[in-house]
This record gives C-alpha cells, structure tokens and sequence, in this order.
C-alpha cells in the first residue's frame, strides 16, 4: 500500500530518492574524512613553499591540467613508466588536487628531479626543441610575467585556514622570495617538487 502510494506520487518518490542518495554518499564520505592515511600527510610530505604555490597557481591558470595529470594508479604498466603508485597522503596541501583523467601529455606527478631545470625552461619555450614529436603548445610568455607575491601571501593565509602549517613568518618572507621571480621559474619549481617529497616510496612501502 505505501510502497503505491510512492510510487504514484513523483514528488513524494523524488524526495525520499533524494534522501537515500544522501545518506549513501554521508556513508561513504565522511568516514574518509577522519581516515588517517587520507587526511594526514605522507612521510616527508610539506606544504609548498611560497615559489611553488606560485608555479602552480601558473600550472592551473595555464591549463596544464587539461593533458596532464597527476595520479599514478596501482597498475604494473603506470609504475614502471612512472614510479611508486600515488597515496593519498601525498595530496593532503593540494587544494584542490590535479589528479585529473586526461592524458594527452604523461603524468606529471613524479617528474620532479627527472630532468635539469634547463631542459624545462627549453620546454615550456619551444617543447619541439627537447622532443621534436612533441604536440604539447609553447608558452614563452611565462619567461616576461612577474609572480605576484600579494598574491601568493593571500592564497596563504586562505590554505591556513584550511589547516597548512603556515607560520607568519612564512607568509611575511613570501614577498620578498618572490621579488624578481617569473612565472616560468616557479612553475619549474613547481614541477621540479612534484613527487620527490615523500619518503615510503623509496622503500615501495605504504607510510
Ligand atoms: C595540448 C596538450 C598539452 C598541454 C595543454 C600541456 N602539455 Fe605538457 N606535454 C604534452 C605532451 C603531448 C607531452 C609529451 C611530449 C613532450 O615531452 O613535449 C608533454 C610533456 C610534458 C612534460 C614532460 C613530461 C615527461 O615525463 O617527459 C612536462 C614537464 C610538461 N609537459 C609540463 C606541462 C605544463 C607545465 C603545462 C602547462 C603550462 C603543459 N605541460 C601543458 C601535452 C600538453
């Protein structure tokens, strides 16, 4: 008899689904929310330093993410090509993370320290001067345009809200290392960190 009524009544059968969706999605997501593994950062994890933040403020706004991504997944045919799979305690500073599913470019998220910053700096101005098959577009422009430090201070203190450790003395000093700094430096710093900071996957381990 209920079980008619629902079905015959469409707003009553759409709240009631809306109901049950709801309280499946609160049963899977927020335990995840106090998971230590997920919520606390990898061994040697840090959050990024001021010219990083800027490089990857420059590796959103850019777009990067739209043929790069930046999660390795636990299959043999991604580790060999690109190292230990991710674990979720490498993202713990990345809001909002770059994961992303797109691959027209390699993953990005253990290419830290694989090339010289030299062969970056060549690759973001000409790509087909290091790897002449190359597709991916040029982006001389980085080269001229200034990192706002303002800026970065404010993305700052926004990320300490959400729990990064960030002392003042942090945020006070970001100007000044910023000063004279080009977007394209900091991207490099950026993609030189990606990937190099947590210590478990040196010994394939989990921690
Ligand atoms: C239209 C797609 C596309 C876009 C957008 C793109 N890339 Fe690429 N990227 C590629 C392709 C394809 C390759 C492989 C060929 C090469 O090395 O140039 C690549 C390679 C790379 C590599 C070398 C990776 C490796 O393991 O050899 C880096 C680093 C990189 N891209 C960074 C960036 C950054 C930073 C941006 C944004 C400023 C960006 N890419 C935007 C397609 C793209």
């Amino acid at each position: 008899m209920l079980h008619e009524k629902i079905e015959k009544n469409a707003a009553l059968l759409a709240i009631l689904i809306v109901v049950a969706i709801s309280f499946g999605g609160l049963v899977q997501i927020v335990p995840l929310m106090f998971k230590g593994a997920i919520v606390e950062p990898a061994d040697g994890v840090q959050p990024y330093s001021a010219i990083r933040l800027a490089g990857r403020d420059v590796y959103i706004a850019e777009g990067c993410y739209n043929c790069h991504s930046q999660q390795i997944r636990p299959f043999r045919s991604e580790t060999e090509r690109y190292g230990h799979y991710s674990v979720a305690g490498e993202f713990v500073y990345d809001h909002p993370f770059q994961w992303g599913s797109k691959r027209t470019g390699p993953d990005l998220a253990r290419v830290g320290g694989i090339y010289s910053d030299d062969w970056h700096w060549l690759h973001m101005i000409d790509p087909r001067a290091v790897v002449p098959e190359s597709n991916m577009p040029a982006y001389p422009w980085l080269a001229e345009r200034m990192v706002n430090g303002e800026v970065v201070q404010r993305r700052m203190r926004a990320l300490r809200r959400l729990g990064h450790p960030y002392s003042d003395e942090d945020i006070q000093s970001a100007a000044e290392q910023l000063q004279g700094v080009t977007e394209l430096e900091a991207l490099i710093a950026y993609l030189q960190g990606l990937g190099t900071e947590w210590t478990g996957q040196r010994d394939g381990g989990d921690s």
